[in-house]
C-alpha cells in the first residue's frame, strides 16, 4: 500500500470555502492600500540568513524559529522568512526608489512555533510600510489603514495599543536606566529573563513569566524618558490619532517581539479570541534598520496584519463569511454531444459564471450538482430541447417558471433571467 501523507506540523490545507473568504479578504487589503497611495511589492520567500538577523539578535524569532535552508553549494547561509518588513527594507537599500516609498505585501511566512490555535509555522501576513520619512502623520496614515480596513471586514473587538520606544539619546538613557533597575533585582527574576537581561534588557519587558511579573510591572517606563524630539514625535502620533477618532490605549510596556523598532509601536488585539493569540497585527517605526541593511539612513514605518488570526477572529465575531459563489448558471446536459461544452463556453466567455456535470451523469445527479454549486439557474438540454433548437432556463433558487428560451439567445435570456433573480 502507498504511503499516506499529512500535512506539516505546524501548517494547514485550506480548502474552499475558507480558502475563499482569505482571497477576498487579501484584495480588500489590497484595494484598501493602493487606494491610499501603496503600491504592492513582492520580496522573496527567502533571504541571507544575515537579512533576517537584522531583526533582532535578542528575539526568539531569530534565536530559535529561522526556517534554515540547506545549502547546496557550500556556505551561503539562507532562510525563509519570518516576516517581510527586513526584505522590504533590503529592497530600499538595493533598489533605492524614490521616496517616500509606500508598498505594501501579503504572503507567507515562516517561524519554526510550537503549534497552536492561531500560532502556526507557516502563516500569512497582509502589510504596508513607508519608507524614508519620519512625518509623524505617516505613522497615524499607517494606523488608520489597519484601522480602517479592520472596521471594513466588520471587526468591532479589535483594540489599539500604543507605546513610544524613543529613540538615540533618550533610548539609552532608558536602556542604563532599565540595567540598572533590573541589576537591583536579578536573583529575583527568571532564568530566562536573566539571560535576555544581557542581550537586550527590553526584551525583559517582554516577559509573560509569572515570577517575572512583579518585577516588570514596576520597571521604568520608557514615555518617561523620551528625549523632547521623540516626545514631540509621540504627541504628534496621538494628536493625529485623535484627529481621526480612532481610539487607542497607551501601552508603556509593549515591546513588540523583533529588535528593530524605534519611536511608535503599535498592536492590535481582538478580545474574541484567546488572550495568547489575540494579537491579529502590529508595527511600529524602524528608523535605523535600511542603514542596518547597507542603505541610506531613511526612516521607516510599518505593520503586518495576521491573515489566519483575523479570520479567527472574523469567526467569533460572525463577520467576514465566505463569498457568495461565482458560478451562476449550471449547464445540465442528457444527451450525447458537445451542447454542455459549447453553452459553458459560451457562457464564460460573456463574462457568466457558469459550470456543468461531467461523466454523463444522470438528470437527477446533475441536478443535486447544480443546486450544491451554489448557481441560480440551470440551462437543461435534453432531447426534445434539443430537437427543437431549446434550451430549458430553470431558476433554482427564485419562485418563478422555468421557460423554454432558443439556443442563439441563451447569453442575452439568461443575463436577463439572472438580473430579474438578482438579491
Ligand atoms: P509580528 O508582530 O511578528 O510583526 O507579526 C505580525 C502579526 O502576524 C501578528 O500580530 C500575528 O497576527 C501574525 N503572526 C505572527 N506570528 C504568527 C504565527 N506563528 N502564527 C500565526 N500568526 C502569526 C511583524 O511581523 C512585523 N514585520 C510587523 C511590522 C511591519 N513592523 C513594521 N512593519
Amino acid at each position: 500500500m502507498a504511503d499516506t501523507f499529512q500535512a506539516p506540523r505546524g501548517t494547514r490545507d485550506i480548502l474552499a470555502p475558507e480558502s475563499e473568504r482569505w482571497h477576498v479578504l487579501v484584495a480588500r487589503f489590497a484595494h484598501a492600500a493602493r487606494q491610499a497611495g501603496y503600491r504592492p511589492v513582492i520580496p522573496p520567500m527567502f533571504e541571507d540568513l544575515a537579512v533576517f538577523q537584522r531583526v533582532g539578535e535578542s528575539t526568539d524569532v531569530v534565536r530559535k524559529e529561522m526556517f534554515l535552508l540547506e545549502a547546496r553549494d557550500g556556505d551561503a547561509r539562507q532562510a525563509l522568512r519570518p516576516e517581510q518588513t527586513a526584505s522590504v527594507c533590503r529592497m530600499f537599500a538595493q533598489h533605492r526608489p524614490a521616496t517616500p516609498w509606500k508598498v505594501f505585501y501579503s504572503g507567507s511566512n515562516f517561524r519554526y512555533e510550537r503549534p497552536q490555535k492561531g500560532r502556526y509555522r507557516q502563516f500569512d501576513q497582509v502589510g504596508a510600510e513607508v519608507l524614508g520619512t519620519d512625518d509623524p502623520d505617516v505613522d497615524v496614515e499607517i494606523i488608520a489603514l489597519a484601522w480602517r480596513f479592520f472596521e471594513q471586514i466588520g471587526l468591532r473587538q479589535v483594540s489599539l495599543q500604543l507605546n513610544s520606544l524613543g529613540d538615540g539619546e533618550g533610548r539609552a538613557n532608558y536602556l542604563a536606566s532599565l540595567r540598572e533597575y533590573f541589576g537591583v533585582h536579578v536573583g529575583a527574576l527568571s532564568a530566562q529573563s536573566r539571560e535576555t537581561l544581557s542581550i537586550n534588557p527590553l526584551r525583559v519587558l517582554d516577559s509573560k513569566r509569572p515570577e517575572d511579573g512583579e518585577i516588570v510591572a514596576g520597571a521604568p517606563r520608557m514615555v518617561d524618558h523620551l528625549s523632547p524630539q521623540d516626545r514631540a514625535h509621540f504627541d504628534g502620533v496621538r494628536a493625529g490619532l485623535d484627529a481621526l477618532h480612532i481610539p487607542y490605549e497607551l501601552t508603556p510596556r509593549l515591546v513588540r517581539g523583533l529588535d528593530y523598532y524605534t519611536r511608535t509601536t503599535f498592536e492590535f488585539a481582538s478580545a474574541a479570541l484567546d488572550a495568547a493569540q489575540n494579537a491579529v497585527g502590529g508595527g511600529g517605526r524602524y528608523d535605523g534598520l535600511v542603514a542596518d541593511l547597507g542603505g541610506p539612513g531613511v526612516a521607516g514605518v510599518g505593520f503586518a496584519l495576521g491573515v489566519d488570526r483575523i479570520l479567527l477572529a472574523c469567526d467569533a465575531e460572525e463577520t467576514f463569511g465566505p463569498p457568495p459563489s461565482a458560478v451562476d448558471v449550471f449547464v445540465v446536459s442528457t444527451v450525447a454531444g458537445t451542447d454542455a461544452l459549447e453553452l459553458t463556453a459560451e457562457l464564460r466567455a460573456a463574462g457568466i459564471g457558469a459550470d456543468r456535470a461531467f461523466d454523463s451523469r444522470s438528470m437527477k445527479s446533475q441536478m443535486k450538482a447544480a443546486d450544491r454549486s451554489g448557481a441560480r439557474l440551470a440551462l437543461i438540454v435534453g432531447s426534445q430541447e434539443l430537437e427543437s433548437g431549446n434550451v430549458m432556463l430553470r431558476p433554482l433558487r427564485a419562485d418563478t417558471h422555468q421557460q423554454l428560451v432558443p439556443r442563439v439567445e441563451v447569453v442575452a435570456r439568461v443575463r436577463a433571467a439572472l438580473d430579474a433573480t438578482e438579491s
